[in-house]
């Protein structure tokens, strides 16, 4: 008893310790924080794929029985695949006896080269694009196998998520210090201590917050869980496995220098997103401003569309705006709307991102049956639909419908459209909120989409107006001010599309 409590106490220390040490190496080591355009999880990449396909894999290693529960809770959440680690060699009680300095365990944790052999080998890691690695704390470190597993296996590009159980003691060094054995590329999530028995629901809900989602089998595979919305990032993570911010710029109606200077305003004043298509007649300009920025090009997510007279010679007018823009590659293209051989165009747009060219699909103006007939033909799930979304027209059957087959939903005209803007601005009920929370009416409207899950692209050539679209993190709508906005509903479309 008195070993027991003097292990405790040891432990208890080594966790202080190791605090500290976490608390030093913050900001060295968080390879995802700042970037908003980098492929991160590809979580959602599986929508509309059947499970085998999945592409995260849940490693785990534990000799007493504790980290496995965690890791198969995490496995099954996700619909991962789970791979257990397991010594060549298995591990005795008396290999793991901490008290004992010459025990296995022990000799090799003071033996920074020990690479204690695995039996059995993850079948094709290469299909992994995520991997959770749980593992039980030993001496404030990894166990030396798991040196072993990081150095079988290439992770290059891939995501790794650490989880650990211990007794006593938190993470600590011990994520960090397993950077050093992969190459540079990998991106790696701040890993997190579990206490043994930790219940399943304790794990999803981290990984919620990580916005790590389920891959969900439901209508033939084609339902996938909804795209959560990252407030304090200002991005959600698209079913492409890229980030997308949350609110960017128009370029609608934006022509020439005007369009050039409308870009450079947004960029200058923080919007990463910037929205064109051919039919605007202004890729040119857009390229331009992205590329005079000084903004690192993987910040900013540039979208552009085909139109439909482009859709019968597709590869020729992808590789057009790749000309046009300029900008090494597009974020995501869209299909305007639809038209004859939009499959055919959409086939095109499934091959440029193959090829690198293009990063994520989606679709505008698409609505539920459209939907119905295109998605059936299509080998990836588009990653977003933009249609016409404000206060009067706001598609509340279509919006759900859209998000729960983990599609982004992104709404164009959100402050009513040209010739329609006043009228919304000054909507009394709009107004009203916005006074109450010291807002204009368009940021209310603007936030009132973000609620929604719906993400904002506001067209503007006002210095001001631009700055004033991006001012919609500091402030909450209530349930009932949403419900007042809700209830302004007309079903009036201000555009054909
Ligand atoms: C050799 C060895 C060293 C350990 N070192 C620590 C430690 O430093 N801090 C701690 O809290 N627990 C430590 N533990 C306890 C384990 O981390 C804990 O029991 C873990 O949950 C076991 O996981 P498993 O059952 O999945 O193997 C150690 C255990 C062993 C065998």
């Amino acid at each position: 008893m008195k070993r027991l409590y003097s292990i405790i106490i040891l432990f208890a220390v080594l966790a202080g310790l190791m605090a500290c040490g976490n608390r030093s190496q913050t900001g060295q080591t968080d390879v995802n924080s700042g970037a908003t355009n980098k492929k991160e999880e590809g979580v959602m990449k599986q929508n509309g794929q059947s499970k085998e396909n999945t592409n995260i894999l849940v490693a785990y290693f534990s000799c007493t029985g504790t980290t496995k529960p965690l890791a198969e809770y995490a496995a099954e959440y996700l619909n991962a695949d789970l791979y257990e680690i397991e010594a060549d060699i298995p591990y005795t009680s008396e290999d793991l006896d901490y008290n004992k300095s010459d025990s296995r365990a022990n000799k090799e944790q003071d033996d920074s080269s020990a690479r204690p052999a695995i039996s059995g080998k993850v079948e094709d890691m290469d299909k992994y694009n995520i991997v959770m690695l749980a593992y039980p704390i030993w001496w404030g470190q990894t166990p030396r196998i798991i040196s072993t597993f990081l150095e079988s296996y290439d992770f290059s590009g891939k995501t790794i998520i650490p989880i650990c159980t211990s007794h006593s003691s938190g993470i600590g060094s011990s994520d960090k210090n397993l950077h050093s054995l992969v190459d540079s590329s990998v991106k790696w999530k701040d890993g997190k201590r579990f206490a043994a028995g930790t219940w399943e629901n304790e794990i999803i809900g981290w990984l919620d917050e990580m916005g790590i989602q389920p891959f969900v089998e439901e209508n033939g595979g084609k339902e996938a869980a909804e795209c959560v919305f990252d407030f304090e990032k200002k991005t959600v993570t698209l079913n492409s496995g890229y980030e997308m911010p949350l609110n960017g710029l128009g370029t609608y109606s934006l022509e020439d220098d005007v369009c050039v200077s409308s870009v450079s305003e947004a960029l200058k004043r923080g919007v990463r997103l910037i929205d064109t298509a051919y039919m605007y007649h202004n890729e040119e300009e857009v390229g331009r401003a992205v590329r005079d920025s000084g903004v690192p090009r993987e910040e900013i997510f540039v979208i552009t569309k085909l139109y439909p007279n482009q859709f019968s010679e597709p590869e020729k007018a992808i590789d057009e705006a790749l000309k046009k823009l300029d900008i090494e590659y597009i974020d995501m293209m869209l299909l305007h709307h639809p038209g004859t051989d939009d499959v055919k165009a959409y086939k095109a747009i499934e091959k440029a991102v193959e090829d690198g060219k293009i990063r994520s699909i989606g679709l505008s103006n698409w609505y539920v049956e459209e939907l119905e007939e295109f998605l059936p033909q299509v080998t990836i799930t588009p990653a977003l639909v933009q249609n016409e979304i404000h206060p009067y027209y706001q598609e509340n059957d279509v919006i759900p419908y859209i998000q729960k087959l983990g599609i982004v939903v992104q709404g164009w005209y959100p402050l009513g459209g040209r010739g329609h803007t006043a009228e919304l601005l000054g909507d009394e009920t709009i107004s009203a909120i916005a006074k109450a929370h010291g807002k204009s009416s368009a940021q209310v409207i603007l936030r009132w989409n973000l609620q929604k899950g719906v993400v904002v692209i506001p067209g503007s050539s006002n210095p001001d107006h631009i700055q004033e679209n991006t001012e919609l993190y500091d402030f909450e709508l209530s349930d009932e001010e949403m419900e007042k906005i809700n209830a302004l509903d007309r079903n009036e479309k201000h555009d054909w599309y």
